[in-house]
């Protein structure tokens, strides 16, 4: 039986209070003051113009690509460590995913293989920051401004990391969060699409809005509105957007008690690591990370999959992660191999993340730390 969970989502208590509030309130489908106060708070908290909730990160990755008019035969770089949500994304239009390696310290998308994969046809780079921990941005930036194309950061795991003093989510022309239950700042299913370069604000509105330009008739821009484009129903209830506010208000508790189990887990383990030959996080001194996750990176598939076991044994439930996009049956019709990615069909294999939520008590971290100190590789 599993005592200690991978992730148990956190309630700061705020949340049924708005939840009530909103129910008493005459608008509970999307848009309404709460969803209007969440994105005032993503503005103002990352410096950014223009913030938009979505019902997931997936269908804000959906929007981007059609925001940044990404169509058959188009390619679009993305790393092969990811969610399938962005290849996804681009597989929708018709486009082709084409997947570049991780760098082996952060597990980041490796610029120095980027440039090498564009091609006349790449509209695009879309970047994850794993772990809450910013790629190499300036180097990607430049890559993209030489090509003209554009930088999507799919920002899931990384609300308030930042990159050399700068939030993540702010540096592309586009990015992406997730409000998942098991992201720091939740709703239960939700995302938001960031907007970066105002030249977008307009049409994605409308592609949120199923193609119409409703947004711009509840604001009395114009006297009716009408099918004016192609998009879905991307907004997430006002119910939801309650349920966020109170999250996103209690940034500082939520990340101050993140960081504090994610330095114990960091300073527990650094022996056991050490003498057992397992690598931890590697956050270079140009990131502040967001506290989203804590991995090892074990000898080999077989010691992951023992101390998974192991832990399992002791009611403590461990997990893998993404397993290589390339290879997926997906990632195969695009006609990529064994082998075109090899830091990631060796890491993924290694990777495991620890029980980690904002809610863990000192008492089950202890009981995981000594768990795991427990194990021989
Ligand atoms: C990097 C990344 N992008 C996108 C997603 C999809 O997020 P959502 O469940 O909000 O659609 C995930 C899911 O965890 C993810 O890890």
């Amino acid at each position: 039986m599993i005592r200690i969970p991978f992730n148990r989502p956190f309630a700061t208590g705020k949340e049924i209070d708005y939840i009530r509030a909103a129910i008493a309130t005459p608008k509970l489908s999307g848009d309404g003051p709460y969803t209007a106060q969440c994105h005032g708070l993503l503005e103002q908290s990352l410096g950014i113009q223009k913030a938009l909730l979505t019902t997931s990160c997936t269908h804000a990755l959906e929007m981007a690509a059609l925001l940044l008019e990404i169509e058959p035969e188009d390619e679009v770089i993305v790393p092969s460590f990811t969610f399938p949500s962005a290849a996804n994304a681009f597989a929708l239009r018709r486009a082709k995913p084409v997947f570049v390696d991780i760098r082996a310290d952060t597990l980041n998308i490796d610029e120095s293989q980027i440039e090498q994969r564009i091609t006349a046809r790449t509209k695009a780079i879309f970047v994850v920051h794993y772990a809450g921990v910013g790629c190499e941005m300036d180097t990607i930036l430049a890559i993209a401004r030489r090509h003209g194309i554009g930088v999507v950061e799919d920002n899931a795991h990384g609300l308030y990391g930042r990159y050399r003093g700068r939030y993540l989510g702010a540096l592309g022309q586009l990015a992406t969060l997730s409000f998942h239950e098991t992201k720091n700042f939740t709703c239960g299913e939700g995302g938001a699409l960031l907007i970066n370069d105002a030249q977008f604000n307009e049409r994605a509105e409308i592609l949120r809005e199923k193609g119409t330009d409703r947004s711009r008739f509840f604001r009395g821009e114009v006297d009716k509105y009408t099918w004016v484009d192609i998009g879905s129903s991307y907004l997430p209830s006002d119910l939801l957007a309650a349920f966020l506010r109170a999250q996103l208000e209690h940034r500082d508790q939520i990340q101050s008690r993140r960081r504090q189990i994610w330095e114990a887990y960091a300073r527990e383990l650094a022996s056991w690591a050490k003498t057992n030959g397992v690598r931890l996080p590697i956050v270079p001194p140009e990131c502040e990370q967001s506290y989203h996750m804590f991995y090892a990176i074990m000898p080999s598939l077989e010691s992951r999959q023992a101390l998974i076991s192991h832990l399992a044994g002791l009611g403590i439930l461990a997990v893998f992660h993404y397993l290589p996009l390339h290879l997926s049956p997906m990632g195969l019709r695009f006609g990529e191999r064994q082998g075109d990615c090899p830091v990631t069909e060796n890491l993924s294999d290694r990777l495991l993340r620890l029980p980690f939520f904002t809610g863990m008590s000192s008492s089950e971290q202890n009981q995981v730390i000594d768990a795991v100190r427990a194990f021989r590789c």
